[in-house]
């Protein structure tokens, strides 16, 4: 399913962001931190993960993601990459006259997690773009995801993330105006199937709007029992 998480950070957090990352950013080329097909494939800045302005924004991003019930339905996070950050530009490390961008790819099914000296290794079940860059302020840089209905384009509002599920196919289309900063990250869900995941997710916010119409009552009693006991059988430690 895809699920946008409107304003999930404030615009004061944005500005926020925006001044770290157009600061003396530690930029580093994105081909580095992909493996195997990506590097062929991905054309965009990163920043480096151990940098402090990396660190800071982590934080930041990890904060507005816990306040966010829409995430916690949507995703039912489990465990969440520290998110990354990178950078599209049209004049970037792209050929000449193309502008950055990321071409069509699958995101690993398995992430490294960060830190620590024992390797320790998550499923990426749910990918997550937030918007860092006012869509006016570029052309291209379209985020397009293809799933069984066909391509769905996005370009969303600083500050706005889309969810999509981790086994689509997706790319970023060439910026050949201005430049597009991202945050994206992985989450390991308590439910793998994303068709479980929406069948929980529907079940819930058709609760919730059940209970502000009528209040609480035995059916909406009965019907939370039924999601969590559906969360019961399929949710994975
Ligand atoms: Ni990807």
């Amino acid at each position: 399913m895809l699920i946008q998480l409107k304003d999930l950070l404030t615009p004061d957090e944005m500005r926020q962001a925006r001044a770290r990352l157009d600061a003396q950013a530690p930029w580093v080329d994105g081909a580095s931190t992909a493996g195997g097909q990506a590097v062929a494939l991905k054309h965009n800045q990163q920043l480096r993960q151990d940098s402090e302005a990396s660190r800071w924004l982590q934080t930041l991003v990890a904060g507005a993601l816990q306040r966010d019930p829409l995430f916690v339905a949507a995703a039912l996070p489990r465990r969440v990459l520290p998110a990354l950050f990178n950078r599209y530009r049209a004049q970037g490390s792209a050929a000449p006259g193309t502008g950055d961008h990321y071409g069509r790819h699958v995101d690993n099914a398995v992430l490294r997690l960060p830190g620590g000296s024992a390797a320790e290794w998550m499923r990426g079940d749910v990918s997550c773009t937030l918007f860092l860059s006012d869509p006016d302020g570029y052309d291209g840089g379209e985020l397009v995801v293809h799933h069984s209905l066909g391509a769905q384009a996005f370009k969303l509002p600083a500050g706005t993330a889309l969810l999509y599920p981790a086994s689509t196919v997706h790319e970023v289309t060439p910026v050949t105006r201005g430049e597009r900063l991202a945050s994206f990250f992985w989450v390991q869900s308590l439910v793998a199937d994303d068709a479980r995941r929406q069948i929980l997710f529907d079940l819930d916010m058709n609760l919730l709007r059940l209970r502000a119409r009528h209040g609480e009552s035995t059916e909406t009693t009965a019907l939370t029992g039924v999601y969590h006991n559906l969360l019961r059988q399929w949710s994975q430690p």
